[in-house]
């Protein structure tokens, strides 16, 4: 019988973290595996699921839980009671989470206590474990906590995400440093990025331009904040323009705080545009982001990912925030933190643009063979004894991504 194995999505930036592991998986046939898609639905627009799905060549899940938006409560919970039923009905063996959003830390507590008749547990593994910024206002960093703390595998992409897992007390025979798979699914898919029409349709040159994104709640949900960041992208798009791809989160909080008009003078005529001023757009795709970011003379943003993405392709990058989870990026990459005051973002980019003409370079293992390495301890779980405890039974631990 097979061992059955449920790969967990649910918004957008969990995607690219799924697709290396499924592209392992049918790249080698991994008899003995059946591995499903189970998409909680915490993102439904097609532009933040459907559309990422085609451009990672993704099966369709094989169950959509369409939880939808609303508080953190009640989406947690939603995802809560619709995967303990997937767990029932299909009674995987293992179950892989990826990231920090709420569905990540839903379906970690679920598969944690879940017993099937006769006593069996399925296994809980984390992609992208042992992240973190230390400031618990995230309702990322919770998420984060939780899922590590109830996770049997800690897969991490970076040598600090070990060390803070360590330091949580998580023993190291859990932890499996296997590199970053979000720069797998980047390193496939930029050659067929090349494909899309996006600057030629908005008339932008490589490297005279800017990309910015902005979702986090801490950043868009305050009018002052976003009001200010708003100003500094102002100052900069004087010289050169911004696309602004807007998060629907983003879009409603402009309109609601009024600052719709402030965009709009910013936005500048259609005929100024490719020379200044902003160029707010719907969300990209994945392939258009990866045209976007490749392209881009610099990047400010307030996501997680993009951090990461811009590291592996040497552009300059300007976080939006006071911390970071990553601080591989700053340590080795062209990552800077410039908080959310006009000053600091504009200070923030002179050090990015310094940073980035030094040498800077690729952190370990962001070589894009870590879905590999993910699927190569999966068969070793499914080989050995199953179910809790049978992550003793493969190979030894922290060692996989020096092989
Ligand atoms: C979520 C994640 C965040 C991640 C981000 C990427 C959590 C706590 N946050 O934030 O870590 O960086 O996704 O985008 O899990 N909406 C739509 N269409 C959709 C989905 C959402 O319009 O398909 C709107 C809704 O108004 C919703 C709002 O966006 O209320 C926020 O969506 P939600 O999933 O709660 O959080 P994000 O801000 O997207």
């Amino acid at each position: 019988m097979k061992t059955k194995i449920l790969l967990v999505a649910g918004a957008r930036p969990n995607y690219m973290k799924i697709a290396p592991i499924h592209w392992a998986f049918t790249r080698t046939g991994a008899s003995g595996l059946d591995l499903e898609i189970v998409h909680t639905g915490q993102h439904y627009d097609a532009s933040l699921s459907d559309d990422f799905f085609r451009d990672l060549e993704l099966p369709a899940p094989s169950v959509n839980l369409a939880v939808g938006s609303g508080s953190h409560a009640e989406q947690t919970a939603k995802v809560m009671v619709g995967f303990e039923r997937v767990l029932a009905e299909k009674r995987p063996a293992m179950v892989v989470v990826v990231g920090d959003v709420n569905s990540t830390a839903a379906c970690a507590m679920v598969t944690a206590k879940t017993q099937y008749d006769g006593g069996a547990q399925p296994l809980l593994l984390h992609v992208e474990a042992g992240l973190r910024s230390r400031d618990r206002t995230m309702p990322e960093e919770v998420n984060r906590i939780v899922t590590d703390a109830l996770s049997d595998v800690c897969f991490t992409t970076c040598r600090d995400a070990d060390a803070n897992l360590l330091a949580e007390g998580v023993p190291a025979e859990r932890i499996r440093f296997v590199g970053n798979p979000m720069i797998d699914s980047l390193r496939r898919c930029l050659g067929r990025a090349q494909g899309a029409t996006l600057l030629s349709d908005l008339g932008l040159r490589p490297g005279a331009f800017g990309l910015c994104t902005l979702h986090r709640p801490s950043n868009v949900d305050r009018r002052e904040v976003l009001g200010e960041i708003l100003d500094a992208l102002g100052a900069i798009a004087a010289d050169t323009p911004i696309l602004l791809p807007l998060h629907p989160r983003t879009r409603r909080r402009i309109e609601t705080f009024a600052l719709g008009d402030r965009l709009r003078e910013l936005s500048r005529t259609e005929r100024e545009r490719p020379r200044h001023g902003l160029l707010a757009i719907e969300p990209l795709s994945y392939f258009e982001m990866l045209q976007a970011m490749q392209y881009a003379g610099f990047v400010l943003t307030d996501s997680g990912g993009i951090q990461e993405e811009t590291t592996a392709l040497g552009v300059p990058c300007v976080t939006l925030r006071d911390n970071t989870e990553r601080p591989v990026t700053i340590a080795e990459g062209t990552n800077v933190l410039a908080g959310t005051t006009r000053a600091g973002i504009l200070q923030g980019l002179a050090g990015a643009r310094r940073k980035a003409a030094r040498s800077t370079r690729r952190p370990a293992l962001w070589d894009g063979r870590a879905g590999e390495r993910i699927l190569a301890v999966l068969r070793a779980l499914a080989g050995g004894a199953r179910g809790r405890g049978a992550e003793m039974a493969a190979p030894p631990l922290v060692a996989v991504g020096m092989e």
